[in-house]
């Protein structure tokens, strides 16, 4: 007890995702519509308490532009936990999180924790709010709008483009992965995931 555990964490994930956005929530408490786009890696450190014990994350932010992709290792390796960002609204970041998901099982360390973050979450919610539902032929077909926080000009998506919930959670079942939906800009879930993550460091 009164034990301080220091925990390597490294954030991975496509570009624009919203992993420098989830540490900042988390560490800081913020956030920025215009985010800047990470280069190489920048790090950060937070203490989360778990009943008497305390686990100071040492945080690795990496960036998600491809050309970056090779320095990924150093900063997994060792990893007591990955955290793997998708966005919600783009379904090839989903893809994406799939394939860094592969790379730790089979780069990494075999007991790195892994959790899934489907961050922007609060995207999901502006469509629920603004959902025109519509039945063609049986066919429940729904179509949304809302503000893209990177131009704030109108966007319409449709339910294709947005990942549903039950496809990551099937996906993060089969693999034992633990998935959370996540806002960095609400804040929904952000403290959640960290602290999850810190019991179960604390139950090993
Ligand atoms: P790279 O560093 O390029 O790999 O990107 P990143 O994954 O660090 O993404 P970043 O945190 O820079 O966020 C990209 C954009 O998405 C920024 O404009 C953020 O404001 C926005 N964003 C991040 N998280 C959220 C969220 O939860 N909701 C909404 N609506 N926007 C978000
Ligand atoms: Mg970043």
């Amino acid at each position: 007890s009164n034990q301080i555990k220091n925990a390597k964490l490294v954030l991975l994930g496509d570009v624009g995702t919203g992993k420098s956005s989830l540490v900042l929530r988390f560490v800081k408490g913020q956030f920025v519509e215009f985010q800047q786009s990470t280069i190489g890696a920048a790090f950060f450190s937070q203490v989360v308490s778990v009943n008497d014990e305390s686990v100071k994350f040492e945080i690795w932010d990496t960036a998600g532009q491809e050309r970056y992709h090779s320095l990924a290792p150093m900063y997994y390796r060792g990893a007591a936990a990955a955290v793997v960002v998708y966005d919600i609204t783009n379904s090839a970041t989903f893809t994406r999180a799939k394939k860094w998901v592969q790379e730790l099982q089979a780069q990494g360390s075999s007991n790195t924790i892994i959790a899934l973050a489907g961050n922007k979450a609060d995207l999901l919610e502006a469509r629920q709010v603004t959902t025109e539902v519509r039945f063609l032929g049986g066919a429940l077909s729904i179509s949304c709008r809302y503000l893209h926080a990177a131009d704030a000009s109108e966007k319409v998506r449709n339910d294709d483009e947005m990942l549903q919930l039950q496809e990551a959670q099937t996906y993060a079942q089969d693999n034992g992965l633990y998935l959370m939906e996540t806002s960095a800009k609400t804040a929904i879930n952000v403290n959640d995931i960290f602290y999850e993550i810190a019991k179960r460091l604390t139950q090993v």
